[in-house]
């Protein structure tokens, strides 16, 4: 039994008295493709060996209850309230989100705890909607294009965020030792092997602006509209020969991000199948640039930690990672350098902002399981 999960039977033990299974969902990093996901384009993630476990275990007592030891909060609602409950604004809202997808019919007790860093970009709430279905009896065969779907329209729906594919499905159907091209549109993946010379850092600056969701929301309207006036029926069919057909500057150069970037996972895939690290660094730097001049989704601290990353010797490339306006960068690093990179980053970042980022070095990992 993997540690994580024994702890998590043991808590939930003293605090339920009864024996859970076990579910557990990991957490992404997007190496490239950001924004691309909702035009239906390419993206190019890998799950992390930091997860969400989640334990459940029927009650007699006719209530949903829900107990999250990271933040030491919890809430029970009757089952039959479940499909009239409003968003509450907080984490829960992942809970029964996933919970109005399917039918519960009985009680349940849930645990949750989680080893990702919560709203840092690293898709925590994605991996907890995957392991809260799994624990909530959804029984299908793993992985799942169905599982995936599910735990999106549970925030799509219920949250009401407008938000892609990419974290379910990365959570869902992520491998050992490789990197997933999703097509947006058709579904399907391909598994991508990566360098074995480049070390993955995530860098988290941990700053989260406000901004995120609005933003998110205005992202995903920008790009429906520069679509409508090329005519097509999403951003992945546009060319930049089309680019002047849009009137809205604004709306042209989200639309040249969506187009650039979708080029770029393309290239970075090929660049790595010739294990050419230079040149995919190169490519993670670009879409950086391209996220924060054609995107505006970046923000200071994210430009920060990207500049000072490609100035230390041994750093192929990096680039903000997620929605953006905070969370994570990723790095490609000579394993050798991990150790100068980490300390250089952490001295300029601190002596700028007065904060202490955080490292991960990750690892890609498998998707969603029952464990027990
Ligand atoms: C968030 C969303 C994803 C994707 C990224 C940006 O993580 O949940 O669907 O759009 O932002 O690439």
């Amino acid at each position: 039994m993997v540690g994580p999960a024994q702890l998590l039977i043991e808590a939930f033990e003293a605090r339920y008295k009864s024996t859970p299974d076990i579910a557990r969902a990991p957490g992404r990093v997007n190496l490239i493709g950001e924004h691309t996901d909702y035009n239906l384009g390419y993206v190019l993630p890998i799950a992390i060996d930091l997860a969400c476990h989640v334990g459940c275990a029927p009650n007699r007592d006719g209530l949903l209850r829900v107990y999250s030891e990271n933040l030491q909060q919890g809430r029970e609602w009757p089952v039959e309230q479940i499909a009239a409950l409003k968003p509450a604004a907080d984490w829960t809202d992942y809970v029964i989100g996933v919970a109005r997808q399917l039918t519960l019919g009985r009680g349940r007790d849930l645990l949750i705890h989680s080893t990702l860093p919560l709203g840092s970009g690293l898709s925590s709430s994605a991996s907890l909607e995957v392991a809260v279905a799994l624990g909530l009896g959804w029984s299908g065969e793993l992985p799942s294009l169905e599982l995936a779907q599910l735990a999106r329209r549970a925030e799509n729906e219920f949250i009401g965020l407008p938000s892609g594919i990419m974290d379910q499905y990365a959570a869902v159907f992520g491998r050992r030792d490789a990197a997933l091209k999703i097509d947006c549109r058709s579904l399907e993946c391909e598994f991508v092997e990566l360098p074995a010379r480049a070390a993955i850092v995530a860098v988290n600056s941990m700053v989260k602006h406000e901004l995120a969701q609005s933003a998110y929301r205005q992202r995903v309207a920008e790009c429906a509209q520069a679509a409508r006036e090329i005519q097509v029926e999403s951003l992945r069919d546009a060319t930049l020969e089309e680019l002047p057909l849009i009137q809205d500057p604004t709306a042209l150069r989200r639309a040249r991000h969506i187009i650039t970037e979708n080029q770029r996972v393309i290239d970075f895939v090929a660049a790595s199948r010739r294990q050419d690290l230079a040149a995919m660094g190169r490519l993670l730097l670009a879409s950086h640039r391209s996220l924060q001049t054609d995107y505006e989704v970046s923000c200071e601290e994210l430009d920060f930690l990207v500049d000072t990353a490609i100035s230390v010797p041994g750093v192929f490339g990096g680039r903000m990672t997620g929605g953006g306006f905070g969370g994570c960068t990723v790095n490609f690093v000579e394993p050798a350098a991990v150790d100068r990179f980490q300390e250089t980053i952490q001295k300029a970042y601190r002596d700028r902002f007065a904060i202490d980022p955080v490292f991960y070095r990750v690892n890609p990992s498998e998707g969603a399981s029952r464990i027990s």
